[in-house]
């Protein structure tokens, strides 16, 4: 059976990084370790190691993504949680057993790491992320 390993981040999506940073790096005091560039998921993101988990502030870097859809509708805040798994496919097969609607039929490969999202319809409206890091 698949097993959660642990939270590897909470993505909460911003408008602004600088902004953002006040509040999180300013007065919470949680360092910023590096931005990325994310083409695929048309965005910059800024990561905040926490422990052993992250947070991650998204800015979407075009209007035409569902992040920017969030931002735009919502002006930012909490997007998803996500898990990182030691086996995705058999976590995925399991969710399915269960009635758990996922986002894609297969994960997407990305360097580093496999990962699928879960309908928030099948979680009680939070956006969840499973993650497997494959090096
Ligand atoms: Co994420």
């Amino acid at each position: 059976m698949a097993k959660i390993k642990k939270i590897n981040h909470v993505a909460v999506v911003v408008g602004d990084v600088d902004e953002a940073l006040k509040f999180w790096q300013d007065a919470m005091g949680i360092q910023l370790h590096h931005l990325e560039d994310v083409p695929s998921q048309k965005a910059q993101v800024a990561f905040l190691p926490v422990g052993e988990s992250e947070v991650e502030l998204v800015k979407p870097t075009s209007d035409d993504s569902g992040v920017a859809k969030f931002l735009a509708e919502r002006g930012g805040g909490m997007h998803h949680l996500c898990f990182e798994v030691d086996d995705i496919a058999g976590m995925m097969a399991q969710l399915k057993e269960k009635g758990v609607r996922l986002l894609s039929e297969e994960p997407q490969v990305l360097p580093g790491r496999k990962m699928v999202f879960i309908h928030p319809k099948s979680t009680g409206g939070v956006l969840v992320e499973l993650y497997e890091v494959t090096k």
